[in-house]
């Protein structure tokens, strides 16, 4: 009897929670699957790795930083949100060849759902992979966009890429941006070092009403998310995006919604 295989593979890939979220779910829901595994494939070897994987009778297949990119490449049919993001975060292998899907702006929009956001204006800081799946999202749930990037060509490229109307940001102009905004999101590397600060907004602009979110999970709490809630603000990490994005991934192979509840948190270790 085959079962079925998945993975994650990724570039480091040790402290992926992704096997956590899948293992967990697996057997909950009963599947008929072996363990979810994470794996090291290196940049430079990517095609050849995914060869390898796909021999051995892997069907299912997430893949994180800094793969997104080479994974949309190796596809013969990609979905429509993969093609505008040119990053592919989920494969699925049959007997067609290799699909791939993106399933973080669906996952970022799931984790933001009950807090009324749509139309609303909402700025992003960073413009790298994860600032486009964020702005993707955004833009379905049409708000006005504002990005903020110490590289300004960046935000630029990803305006162009995306087909998005947002505003791009400068020193000066961030201040009324973060004045105004029902949403401010984080979704640069800043913070990802424990204590490290993320001082691309002044806190004592934010508006109490406005919700914060930082993509960062490890640490829980960022010190960015730790200003914010001084100044009265909502404050969210990046876990709810996750389990989001992996429960999208676990449906489109094991044709079931996964539950995201009480018992997934406390397998990840989250009060
Ligand atoms: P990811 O896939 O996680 O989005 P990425 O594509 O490498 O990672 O993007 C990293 C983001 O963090 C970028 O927006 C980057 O800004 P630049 O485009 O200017 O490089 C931002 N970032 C990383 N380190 C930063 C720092 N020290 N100060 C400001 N922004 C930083």
């Amino acid at each position: 009897m085959i079962h079925k295989k998945t993975a994650v593979i990724g570039d480091p890939i040790d402290h992926s929670l992704s096997p956590k979220i899948h293992n967990h779910w697996i057997e909950r829901e009963g599947i008929d699957s072996n363990a979810y595994q994470k794996i090291n494939v290196k940049k430079e070897n990517f095609n050849k790795e995914l060869d390898r994987l796909i021999e051995e009778g892997f069907s299912g297949l997430n893949v994180t930083v800094p793969l997104k990119e080479d994974a949309y490449k190796y596809c013969n049919k990609t979905s429509d949100v993969a093609r505008a993001l040119k990053a592919v975060n989920t494969l699925i292998v049959n007997e067609d060849g290799v699909y791939g899907e993106n399933t973080d702006p669906v996952g970022f929009q799931k984790s933001i759902q009950n807090r009324n956001l749509t139309n609303k204006r909402c700025l992003v800081l960073g413009a790298g992979g994860s600032a486009r799946a964020v702005v993707y999202a955004l833009q379905q749930m049409k708000c006005e966009i504002g990005i903020f990037n110490r590289t300004k060509e960046k935000v630029k490229a990803l305006c162009d890429d995306l087909g998005v109307e947002a505003t791009i940001l400068t020193e000066l102009s961030l201040k009324d941006f973060v004045r105004s905004s029902s949403m401010v999101i984080n979704t640069t590397s800043l913070g990802q070092q424990r204590g490290e600060e993320n001082n691309l907004i002044n806190f004592d602009d934010l508006n109490s009403s406005t919700h914060v979110y930082d993509l960062i999970y490890n640490p829980s709490k960022t010190t960015f998310l730790q200003h914010a809630e001084k100044n009265g603000c909502s404050v969210q990490n990046g876990l709810q995006m996750l389990v989001n994005q992996a429960a999208e991934s676990f449906n489109m192979w094991h044709n079931k919604t996964p539950a995201i509840d009480k018992d997934l948190m406390l397998a990840l270790g989250v009060k």
